[in-house]
């Protein structure tokens, strides 16, 4: 286990009593003065009170936030540099044409044979992205290259003897 993940660990320990020292006080102290008589006309109107108040803050997140979302946006070209590729048993044939970083590209997938995953990694060989091609249909994917070099690709899903040789690779250039 690496250290950021024992911080992250001890953190989410210590948040975790803290929550349950929280509820076992609050349950602690509601059960102190149980002898008062309990008015019941006060407590359904504080209980309209945080009910107006939730409604208010919940409709204020709606609105706040859902002209945000990529709700409709597709993954088509949209202005974007199309590269089709094609995946068959068992490589991925990608055209010589030139990627710009920060500049969309739109990925047009198709197989010509069975399912294969299409998983791209950056010059560190970091992973970004990976998206199912399935045969009979063209599979979209955008994505917007941070820096130059020498992308790889690899098929991530077993689709035949020849599945782990499987894979392609394309540059990007400033
Ligand atoms: Cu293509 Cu695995």
């Amino acid at each position: 286990m690496g250290r950021i993940a024992i911080i992250i660990a001890v953190g989410y320990g210590v948040l975790g009593l803290l929550v349950v020292a929280l509820i076992a006080g609050v349950v602690w102290s509601s059960t102190l003065g149980r002898n008062h008589q309990v008015d019941t006309r006060k407590l359904s109107e504080r209980e309209k009170t945080w009910f107006g108040i939730v409604v208010f803050v919940l409709v204020g997140l709606l609105f706040g936030t859902i002209f945000f979302t990529p709700y409709g946006r597709g993954a088509g070209p949209d202005g974007a540099q199309v590269v089709p590729v094609t995946a068959q048993q068992f490589a991925f044939v990608v055209p010589q044409t030139t990627l710009h970083v920060g500049k969309p590209v739109a990925f047009k997938l198709t197989s010509k044979d069975v399912s294969h995953g299409f998983a791209v990694f950056d010059p560190q060989h970091t992973f970004l992205f990976q998206v199912q091609v399935t045969p009979g249909k063209t599979q979209w994917y955008r994505w917007t290259f941070s820096k130059p070099g020498t992308y790889t690709i690899e098929c991530f899903e077993y689709c035949g003897v020849g599945h782990d040789q499987m894979g392609g690779q394309f540059t990007v250039v400033r």
